[in-house]
């Protein structure tokens, strides 16, 4: 059993943003052609607590060299004001052949990543008429900013980025880090709306619980990566051309997809899968005066995507902490 921590996946992942999209991008495929097995999270939550959870993601994912495992992921909401990461994460690896498990590494990097990937991924699959010179976040924490590196990684020109945050001074120090780190012009904006006015790529990674925006405010034809998932008003998703990973994930759990599915009854206002576009190539237009809104639940298969990749680079770099002795003689 390899054991591998924080450090040591943040080291093999740094700088691999193509390598990670194209990690995320061959899951999405393999989902696609029905190379997968994605049982349904389990959330796990506490009497007295609708803040707290932790999840589980199990999954297969098939193809020459299948992968296979589980992803254990604790949101703790109020870790932040206590200066901790909201997420937390465990990822194990087990032998497709005998189902021994094979490796335990720290999650969270590996989560965030595959996140971010799979939003800038959305991006390049579904291009606006234009250049993507601009981006506008809403949410100012871990995911958020994962999804600005691997946005100006896909999208070299992205040059300006405009934030707003319920919290003013972590919207300002996001800031500063983000034009320190990037290069980018980032200006604080007042308010949601004026955010989603400012560019037609628009990012949302907030911690809300209901939804609170409803999208009028976007440029005719903005892409909204919906990442937080409950964000956005029934109105506000039905009016917008829909895609998504996967139907049957993304509508529970009190998402916004899934409000506006129970407010209509059918889930048709879904146009089309990330894996499905992935899959038709070369890219999907936008519709011009729409808005499109890219809800992904994140599926286990992503996390094991890239997992496999740290895995495998660990062993060649002789990384980590092998317990020889985990498993039963
Ligand atoms: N779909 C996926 O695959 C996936 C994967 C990972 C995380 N997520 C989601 O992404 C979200 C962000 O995660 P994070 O780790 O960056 O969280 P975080 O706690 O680090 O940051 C969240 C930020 O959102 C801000 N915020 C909360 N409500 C807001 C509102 N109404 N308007 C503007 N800002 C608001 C908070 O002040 C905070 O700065 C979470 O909801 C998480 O569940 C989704």
């Amino acid at each position: 059993m390899l054991i591998l921590g924080n450090a040591d996946v943040r080291r093999l992942l740094d700088g691999q943003h193509t390598q990670i999209v194209a990690a995320v991008r061959h899951a999405y495929l393999e989902h696609a052609r029905g190379e997968t097995t994605v049982p349904e999270s389990v959330f796990l939550r506490f009497p007295h607590n609708a803040r707290d959870r932790i999840i589980t993601l199990p999954a297969y994912l098939g193809g020459d060299e299948p992968v296979v495992g589980v992803k254990w992921i604790a949101s703790f909401p109020g870790n932040v004001a206590a200066g901790r990461e909201r997420a937390s994460a465990v990822i194990v690896l087990n032998s497709p052949a005998t189902g021994q498990p094979l490796c335990m590494m720290e999650g969270s990097v590996v989560s965030s990543r595959r996140t971010a990937a799979s939003a800038a991924l959305a991006s390049a699959t579904l291009p606006g008429a234009e250049p993507v010179e601009g981006v506008s976040v809403i949410g100012c924490g871990v995911i958020n900013a994962e999804i600005l590196r691997f946005l100006r990684a896909v999208h070299p020109e992205l040059r300006r980025v405009t934030i707003f945050d319920l919290d003013a001074e972590r919207a300002q120090a996001f800031a500063r880090r983000c034009a320190a780190e990037l290069k980018v012009t980032a200006s604080v904006v007042a308010d949601a709306d004026e955010a989603l006015a400012a560019h037609p790529l628009v990012s949302l990674a907030t911690t809300a619980a209901t939804p609170h925006i409803d999208l009028h405010a976007c440029r005719p034809g903005t892409l909204v990566l919906h990442v937080s998932l409950r964000d956005v008003t029934i109105g506000g998703v039905l009016d917008a051309v829909n895609i998504v990973d996967d139907r049957d994930h993304v509508l529970r759990a009190a998402t916004s997809v899934h409000l506006a599915e129970q407010h209509v009854g059918h889930r048709g206002f879904i146009q089309a899968t990330i894996g499905d576009l992935l899959q038709k190539g070369p890219t999907h237009p936008r519709d011009a005066q729409r808005v499109t809104l890219f809800s992904p639940f994140g599926l286990g298969v992503l996390d094991l995507a890239v997992a496999d990749m740290v895995l495998r680079t660990a062993r060649e770099q002789g990384l980590g902490v092998d317990l020889p002795d985990f498993l039963p003689a």
